[in-house]
C-alpha cells in the first residue's frame, strides 16, 4: 500500500516510448498543428480535435507523460471515475456533474498564481506544456467514506510556487474555483448547488502545498480532465479528504493568514481545515474507520476496507503534523 516519494523517479522503460512519441510528433507536424497542441500524442485524432477546438473545447486530448510505478491497489475503472463525481457547481448528486457540465468551456482559461501584486498567469496551453507531466496513481478518499484509485496526470504544485519565489510572509495557500454561473448551474441554483456560497475556496499550509505528493492535475487515464473531474486544472492532495482537492482552479494566492475554506465555512464541526484522512476521528454523523473502495462494476464489486491514517501516505507526510493534536486539528 505505502509508496515512497522516490518511486516517482521512473525507470526509462516506464516512460512513454520516445520513438513512438517522435513519430507522433512528426505526424502531428505534417498536420500543421505542432506548437498549438504540443502534448497531443495520438495523431489519428489530433486533426479532428484541433478542428473542433472552438466549438467542442471539451474533447479530451491524449497527453504525453512519465508513467508512474504500478502499485498493488486495483485501479478504479475510468468510467466510474468520470461518472461518479462530487462537483457541486454542477449539482450535488453523483451523476449530475458528468451530465450538467457538457457546456462548460475550458478554453480560454487563465490560472493566476500570485502573492500581493506579483503574479504568474498560465493559459490553457501553458498548463499542459510548461512543466513535464507525470502520472501519479493515488488513492482518493472522500469524506463520505468512499474511495477510488485514480491515475492522475499533472505536475508538483511546488514547481509552480517556486517560480513565484515566495516571500517569507507567505505561510498559507488559498485556492479558488472559477465563478461562472452561466455555465455552472449549481452556482445559479441554491438547491442544486448544495447551499454553498460560491466560488468554492480551499487552502493548504505552505509546507503542505510544497510537499512532493501535492500535485496540480491536468489529466487522468492518459487524457486531459473532463469538466466533471475539474478541467482544466485541479488540486490533488492524496492524504487529505477529497474535498480539499479543489477543481477548475483560476486563482492560487500565497497569503500570510490561514484562508477560510468552503466546507469549513458551511459546517466547521464536520469539516476541518486540515481534513487529513484519519480513521480515529469520526465525522459527527458517520464513522471514518472504513471506506467503500470503488473499482469497477456495480455496488457488489465495492469492497469495504479499513481506512488508513493519512490515507496510507503516513510515511511521507506524518512529519508535517508532528506535535499537533490531530483530534483537535481535524
Ligand atoms: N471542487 C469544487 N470546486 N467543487 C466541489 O464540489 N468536490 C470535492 C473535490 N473538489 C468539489 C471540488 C469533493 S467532496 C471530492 S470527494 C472531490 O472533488 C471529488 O473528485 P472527483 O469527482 O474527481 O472524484
Amino acid at each position: 500500500m505505502k509508496r515512497k516519494v522516490s518511486s516517482y523517479n521512473c525507470k526509462e522503460s516506464e516512460v512513454t516510448d520516445e520513438t513512438l512519441f517522435i513519430n507522433r510528433r512528426s505526424i502531428i507536424k505534417q498536420l500543421g498543428i505542432l506548437g498549438s497542441a504540443p502534448f497531443i500524442t495520438n495523431s489519428s485524432i489530433a486533426k479532428s480535435q484541433d478542428q473542433k477546438t472552438n466549438n467542442q473545447p471539451n474533447v479530451r486530448q491524449l497527453l504525453s507523460y512519465k508513467r508512474d510505478v504500478i502499485g498493488t491497489d486495483e485501479l478504479t475503472s475510468e468510467n466510474k471515475a468520470i461518472s461518479h463525481n462530487n462537483f457541486y457547481e454542477f449539482g450535488s448528486q453523483k451523476h449530475q456533474p458528468a451530465e450538467l457540465s457538457r457546456d462548460f468551456k475550458v478554453k480560454p482559461w487563465t490560472l493566476s498564481v500570485n502573492e500581493g501584486d506579483r503574479s504568474i498567469n498560465l493559459s490553457y496551453d501553458d498548463l499542459l506544456d510548461m512543466f513535464d507531466l507525470e502520472e501519479r496513481i493515488y488513492r482518493l478518499r472522500c469524506v463520505e467514506a468512499w474511495s477510488m484509485v485514480i491515475p492522475w496526470i499533472g505536475f508538483p504544485l511546488s514547481k509552480l510556487i517556486e517560480k513565484l519565489n515566495p516571500s517569507s510572509e507567505a505561510k498559507w495557500v488559498r485556492f479558488q474555483t472559477i465563478y461562472k454561473p452561466s455555465q455552472m448551474p449549481g452556482q445559479r441554483n441554491y438547491f442544486l448547488g448544495g447551499g454553498i456560497d460560491y466560488p468554492y475556496v480551499e487552502g493548504l499550509r505552505l509546507d503542505e502545498a510544497m510537499h512532493p505528493l501535492t500535485i496540480l492535475a491536468v489529466g487522468l487515464y492518459g487524457k486531459t480532465l473532463p469538466p466533471q473531474n475539474g478541467a482544466p486544472v485541479r488540486l490533488v492532495v492524496p492524504w487529505k479528504y477529497g474535498f480539499k482537492s479543489i477543481k477548475s482552479i483560476v486563482d492560487i494566492n500565497l497569503v500570510s493568514k490561514k484562508p477560510r475554506t468552503t466546507w469549513n465555512l458551511l459546517a466547521s464541526n464536520e469539516y476541518g481545515f486540515y481534513a487529513n484522512v484519519n480513521p480515529e476521528v469520526d465525522h459527527p454523523r458517520w464513522s471514518q474507520a472504513y471506506e467503500r473502495r470503488i473499482t469497477s462494476g456495480g455496488i457488489f464489486n465495492q469492497k469495504r476496507i479499513k481506512t488508513l491514517p493519512f490515507n496510507g501516505y503516513a510515511d511521507e507526510v506524518a512529519h508535517l503534523y508532528k506535535g499537533m493534536n490531530l483530534k483537535k486539528n481535524y
